[in-house]
């Protein structure tokens, strides 16, 4: 199968299994890739985790090979199709994390950036080469790096189609942590720093932050106090506090 879901401990795992070529993404692929993450949603995983078969790559990106002979119709349904996937992930319950294990390439790095976090091989490269092929990213890399690096660097990255090696990534914030050893055990142990808060006050996390890309900052705090105020309301928020007053770990139930 071009795309594999298993389960890593607690951790639902997808990984793209094409590595001949690169783990490309053909459209079977991001179809696969769609349906996979409906099932880690469905399952009792505390965190999904996306990485590429093989030493060489995270993913190249878009399947070059179905370029040609397309009709106007369908690379709109196509670039429509990617987009949507990958945006499953924001809509999630569960965080995800990108192992980048190599080559995060154009839909590959527009893949790892739709993940909520992202860690990285020391080998890793991270780029939108998109220009070269005379294209422009399709899969949400105009949209999604301005927010993560700013728009100069993401400017500069679509532009020239320059890769990022790990160093630079997770100086310009593209990229939480480098992960030495097997990829997979550092993105578990990265997901471990966060898995066993309580994941509905990880959701309000991440929708209040991300909320912020979009949001005048008057309407942001409104939405900031909504969130703060639901987590308040829910149990894991008075265990929380009894915990730290017992002065013992706290054992939150997901409520
Ligand atoms: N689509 C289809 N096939 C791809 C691919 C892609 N995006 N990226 C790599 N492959 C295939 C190659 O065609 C090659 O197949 P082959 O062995 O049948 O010839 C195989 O994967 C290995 O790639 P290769 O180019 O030989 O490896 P390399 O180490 O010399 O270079 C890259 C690695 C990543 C620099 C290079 O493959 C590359 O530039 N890929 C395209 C990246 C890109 O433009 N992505 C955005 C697409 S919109």
């Amino acid at each position: 199968m071009p795309v594999e879901l298993s389960r890593v401990e607690e951790f639902a795992l997808i990984t793209l299994n094409r590595p001949e070529a690169l783990n490309a993404l053909s459209f079977q692929i991001v179809d696969e890739i769609g349906q996979a993450i409906d099932e880690a949603a469905a399952s009792d995983a505390r965190a999904l985790l996306i990485t590429g078969a093989g030493d060489k790559a995270f993913c190249a990106g878009a399947d070059i090979s179905e370029f040609l002979d397309r009709g106007i119709v369908e690379e709109i349904a196509g670039t429509e199709k990617g987009q949507q996937t990958f945006a499953k992930l924001d809509g999630l319950s569960i965080p995800s994390v990108a192992v980048i294990n190599g080559y995060a390439l154009g839909g590959g790095l527009e893949l790892a950036t739709a993940c909520t976090l992202r860690v990285a091989t020391a080998n890793a490269r991270l780029g939108v080469p998109e220009i070269k092929l005379g294209l422009i990213p399709g899969y949400g890399g105009t949209q999604r790096l301005p927010r993560l690096v700013g728009q100069g660097l993401a400017l500069e990255m679509v532009m020239t189609g320059r890769m990022l090696n790990a160093e630079e990534a997770l100086r310009a914030g593209l990229i939480n942590r480098i992960v030495e050893g097997d990829p997979v055990e550092g993105g578990v142990a990265f997901a471990r720093e966060f898995s066993a808060y309580s994941l509905p006050v990880l959701r309000y996390a991440r929708e209040a932050v991300t909320r912020a890309d979009n949001t005048a900052l008057q309407e942001g705090l409104l939405i900031e106090r909504d969130l703060n105020t639901l987590a308040f309301e829910g149990e894991d928020s008075t265990e929380g506090a009894n915990a730290f007053l017992e002065k013992r770990a706290p054992k939150f139930q997901d409520r």
